[in-house]
């Protein structure tokens, strides 16, 4: 339904160009749920938002294919909602027909598990999961093919970030709509999402099938980010395992394979101009 090829996102800085989404290839069926997975930085935001023509005053480049509605959900609903307004109107002006939109609000809200009397509340008189539960009301309203969920519960505590994403899930399952679900916990893929891309410092690093790439990790980030999943199994005292050092700046990435300052398994050849794809991953 929307495949997306070599995309490619740059800013001018002053004299410095940085390159943030610097070659990203994927494609998201009809009906699909797929993720985007990877740390803070390395390009996912900017990634989704590219698909609906929101990225402003960069260079983009790549193909795109298909034509596909997308609405969006992003991590902080009070950022994204006008506290001024009240929920129900707000939920309208999403809608493209406004009239057909009034007459299902109350049967919409009740969909994402709000009471009708939830349309006159202004955003600061509903909890976080509520604001987010009318970000999703809004999102559907507009009837997209696609709904981007950004990081949708990173605001939420754990029994909220469950329940909006079973939500989430519920209502794509209803309404045979694809979910880009974007995260940096592998551990919630393993739930929300059948096809996996890691990305990593503005690439896709990995890619397949969630049970394969959750089972068989083969690039060593994506190792890295599996372990660094809380497990229930874990002993008590087991410290969680970090990737150590950070994701570096898309102004300045490192030669060869951007990941081998973090690398346990690095070798020479990593770090060389002529690095193509890391040897662990086959098939990529
Ligand atoms: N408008 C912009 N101009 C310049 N740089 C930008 C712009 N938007 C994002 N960036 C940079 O691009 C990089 C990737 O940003 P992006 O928001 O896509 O990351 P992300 O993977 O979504 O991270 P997070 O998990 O923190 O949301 C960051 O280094 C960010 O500073
Ligand atoms: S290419 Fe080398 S540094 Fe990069 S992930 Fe693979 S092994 Fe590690
Ligand atoms: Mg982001």
């Amino acid at each position: 339904m929307l495949k997306v090829e070599h995309l490619r996102i740059a800013f001018k800085m002053g004299k410095a160009l940085s390159v943030p989404v610097r070659d990203v290839s994927f494609r998201i069926p009809e009906a699909g749920r797929v993720a985007l997975v990877g740390e803070s930085g390395c390009g996912k935001s900017l990634t989704a938002l590219a698909l609906g023509g929101l990225v402003e005053r960069a260079e983009i480049s790549g193909n795109f294919e298909g034509d596909a509605d997308i609405s969006y959900v992003f991590q902080n609903p009070m950022a994204s909602l006008d506290p001024v307004m009240r929920a129900g109107r707000q939920i309208l002006e999403a809608a493209p027909d406004a009239k057909a939109a009034k007459r299902d609000l109350p049967a919409l809200l009740e969909s994402v598990g709000l009471p009708p009397s939830t349309a006159s509340k202004y955003p600061c008189q509903l909890s976080g999961g509520q604001q987010q539960r009318v970000m999703i009301a809004m999102a559907l309203a507009a009837k997209p093919d696609i709904l981007v969920a950004d990081e949708p519960t990173t605001a939420l505590d754990v029994t909220t970030q469950k329940e909006v994403l079973d939500l989430i899930d519920s209502v794509a399952r209803e309404r045979a709509m694809a979910v880009l679900f974007i995260t940096h916990n592998l551990g919630l893929v393993a739930r929300y999402s059948d096809y996996v891309y890691v990305m990593y410092a503005g690439k896709i690093v990995e890619e397949g099938g969630v049970p394969a790439v959750l089972s068989n990790p083969q690039h060593p980030y994506t190792k890295g980010l599996l372990d660094a999943v809380p497990r229930l199994d874990s002993p008590k005292d087991a410290p969680l395992k970090d990737i150590p050092g950070t994701v570096p700046s898309p102004l300045d990435w490192p030669t060869g394979c951007a990941f081998h300052p973090r690398c346990d398994k690095a070798m020479p050849l990593c770090s060389s101009p002529a690095f193509v794809r890391c040897p662990f991953v086959r098939g990529h």
